[in-house]
């Protein structure tokens, strides 16, 4: 967005929650006087207080302020998140996982229950995104402009800056084989193989591959126990299947061994709340701001109602090995690969503006200014270990 006149506008109905997210990052010096005025509708005389020894004034008591959200950002600021104990809950998640990890007949179980889930739930989410695929189109393209991915690395234009391709790739996760048909298409990837746990997403795969006459070949297995042979695949790809593993060491351990030396690694995952085990500060932050942004902001288009804040689900999950690890990815994987780049993106904003409301955000200078604040402030969070990040994006070289 380009502007050279401040957003003043009392009327705005963003104007209260700008205001103290402009105020607030400024305080914290994350954007400048110029930015605060620009994107909080603050006139630059109120961002100046000569009476106090920093020069930033007392807006606390500023009556647009909105003080139920400056209260949660200033408890957030006072305790890094790694010193909040476990929730009981949260606790539970962990034993529900080892539980899983030390007795096969329970897995068995949780896997039945997981095929049964999904089941019955991807016929209709695949008829509701067939419905909703112009709107997902236009949401995207909304994304982009707002600098959604803004922070986040990407494979792709990494890849073709560097000049790479690679002979043999390693899908796994695959689905119905969207990124291998892209990959080959674009030159990028000689010939692919994919592994699914689906036989339906697979043979959707194989007839796709098959007609457009791609290097593509599939088989079933289950990531937590697929023999993959050794040193064989210059790249190995895991697109937001890895959340749905349990032995994720073990994963990670015949990934590196299927890999030649110096072989690359492209994962792109939630590493969000395990089991979606949400802690507090997400759940009182998202509030607090749910409902200081106009309702208008926080209609879910995809979803077609209004975003509430997040729950913390009773466990065991319907989907058992829904994120069952999430939040440990990062640390199984940074441990045993070389990081050529990561980013870790995206705490409480999915959950405040997802896609699904982005198109609204884009339509006006002042949601464009609200969707920046809050995008700065995500960034503050997770920069100072304030918030944990959703979305975690890796390139990894095997040493
Ligand atoms: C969100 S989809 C992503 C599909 C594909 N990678 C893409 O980006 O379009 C997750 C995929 O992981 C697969 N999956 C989940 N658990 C698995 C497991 N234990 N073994 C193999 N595949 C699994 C699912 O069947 C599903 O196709």
């Amino acid at each position: 967005m380009s502007s050279t006149q401040p957003l003043l506008d009392g009327e705005d109905p963003t104007a209260g929650i700008r205001r103290t997210l402009a105020f607030f990052l400024y305080e914290h010096n994350r954007i400048s006087a110029f930015k605060a005025a620009d994107l909080g509708g603050i006139a630059p005389r109120e961002l100046a207080d000569p009476d106090t020894e920093s020069g930033i004034p007392a807006y606390a008591d500023d009556p647009q302020v909105n003080g139920d959200v400056l209260a949660i950002l200033r408890k957030i600021l006072a305790q890094p998140f790694k010193e909040t104990p476990l929730l009981p809950s949260q606790e539970e998640a962990i034993a529900i996982a080892n539980t899983a990890k030390s007795d096969r007949v329970i897995y068995d179980q949780m896997a039945e229950k997981e095929a049964a889930h999904w089941g019955k739930v991807l016929p209709n989410k695949q008829q509701q995104q067939q419905e909703s695929l112009s709107v997902l189109d236009e949401e995207r393209r909304a994304g982009f402009h707002l600098g959604l991915s803004r922070h986040s690395v990407n494979f792709m234009p990494w890849v073709q800056s560097q000049g790479l391709t690679f002979d043999h790739a390693l899908s796994l996760g695959c689905g119905a084989g969207r990124l291998e048909r892209e990959w080959l298409n674009k030159g990028i990837v000689r010939s692919f193989h994919g592994v699914d746990i689906a036989e339906d997403a697979l043979a959707s795969a194989r007839a796709m591959a098959a007609t457009e006459g791609l290097a593509c070949t599939y088989s079933q297995g289950d990531l937590n126990f697929v023999e993959l042979p050794s040193d064989t695949y210059d790249l190995i790809v895991a697109s937001t299947s890895l959340h749905h593993c349990l032995f994720l060491e073990d994963v990670a351990d015949r990934m590196k061994a299927a890999l030649k030396p110096g072989g690359l690694v492209w994962l792109n995952d939630f590493i969000g709340d395990s089991q979606f085990q949400y802690p507090d500060r997400l759940i009182e932050l998202t509030t607090a701001l749910l409902k200081a942004i106009p309702e208008q902001y926080t209609y879910n288009r995809l979803q077609r109602k209004q975003i509430q804040p997040p729950k913390r689900p009773k466990l065991p999950l319907k989907s058992p090995f829904e994120s069952i690890r999430s939040q440990e990815i990062p640390k199984i994987f940074l441990e045993r690969f070389e990081v050529v780049q990561k980013s870790e993106t995206h705490s409480f904003v999915r959950y405040i503006a997802p896609v699904g409301c982005l198109c609204k955000y884009h339509e006006s200078k002042a949601g464009t200014a609200l969707y920046d604040l809050l995008m700065t402030l995500d960034e503050f969070f997770i920069e100072q270990g304030l918030m944990a990040p959703t979305a975690g994006h890796y390139i990894l070289k095997k040493p």
